[in-house]
């Protein structure tokens, strides 16, 4: 790679993201060729946030790579109660490991703590910034299933908060891809990333209404409204539950729709798509693996 951290989606040109997704195919061809390969490294997990995937399928990506992890554990257990900086925090824990992932509430909090160490240091979340090593597991999957040429996406729900969007809607700028973003007016996207996708000439169409686009569309990025970022409980009720996929929405969708979710879903998408052939999110979330395997073996490989 390039880069020794990877700290936003605008870093990741195309030829990035193919590395990383070739990688990634070789690795669901023949994961035991990667066994050994990181034995003796350590990954430090650094979560300032909740997570399930994320966290959980890096320590297993590092470790069938034949590496091992040290998790900082929760923000109740650790200094950071005490008061201790993310400056300091992170200077302490690259001592301990070869590589840092790093999620936390602040927007930038990676890139600020990208300038204190100097083992590679992953995004995995920093407030409504970035997500970039979600993008490259939507991406896999999007690859896997409809292929990512001559590509009409829809992206839905929470397009101010969300950081899956924000890092999607960027690097889809490199491909040949029309997006069209659908949420209520409040959550439109932020005015930063629209300006962002406009200078990087992509073709971009916002709605309110999903109907406007249902029947165009090869796949649709459902987000769920990411409640804890609201300054405004009230703000929150007022959109909840407005966007939602069951069924009958899907009459007017092409046969062949793929429906993603980052997830954790909560009622933006009814259980009864799960059986669908339009559902991939769950496989989505598995491909978390053999991502952040290839990615992680890219950035240490890197390093050696
Ligand atoms: C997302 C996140 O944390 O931004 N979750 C994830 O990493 N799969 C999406 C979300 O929380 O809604």
């Amino acid at each position: 790679m390039r880069h020794d951290h990877l700290l936003s989606a605008h870093q990741l040109s195309r030829e990035d993201v193919d590395r990383v997704l070739d990688r990634a195919a070789e690795v669901a061809a023949d994961p035991g060729a990667f066994r050994d390969r990181h034995a003796g490294k350590l990954l430090a997990l650094c979560f300032f946030e909740p997570s399930t995937r994320t966290k959980m399928s890096f320590d297993a990506a590092m470790k069938r790579l034949g590496g091992e992890t040290v998790d900082m554990g929760g923000v109740e257990s650790s200094s950071v109660k005490k008061g201790e900086s993310l400056a300091d925090t992170v200077r302490v824990i690259e001592g301990y490991a070869d590589g840092l992932v790093l999620r936390h509430p602040s927007e930038g909090a990676a890139r600020m703590a990208a300038e204190f160490v100097d083992v590679p240091l992953v995004n995995a979340g920093d407030g409504a910034g970035q997500h970039p090593t979600q993008t490259l597991l939507d991406l896999y999957t999007i690859r896997e299933t409809t292929g990512l040429d001559d590509l009409t996406i829809g992206i839905m729900g929470d397009l101010k908060y969300g950081r899956t969007v924000h890092s999607l809607a960027t690097v889809l700028t490199n491909f040949d891809a029309r997006q069209h973003f659908v949420s209520p007016e409040s959550l439109r996207l932020p005015r930063g990333v629209r300006f962002d996708l406009h200078e990087a000439g992509a073709q971009v169409r916002e709605h309110t209404d999903l109907d406007e686009v249902l029947p165009d569309l090869d796949v649709l990025y459902v987000t769920r409204i990411q409640r804890e970022r609201f300054p405004d409980e009230n703000e929150y009720h007022a959109v909840a539950g407005e966007y939602r996929i069951d069924a009958e929405t899907l009459d007017a969708a092409k046969d062949d729709l793929t429906i993603m979710h980052p997830l954790p879903r909560v009622d933006e998408i009814a259980p009864e798509i799960d059986h669908t052939d339009h559902a991939r999110y769950f496989e989505q979330a598995h491909n978390g693996v053999p991502v952040r395997m290839a990615l992680l073996d890219l950035l240490l490989e890197g390093d050696e």
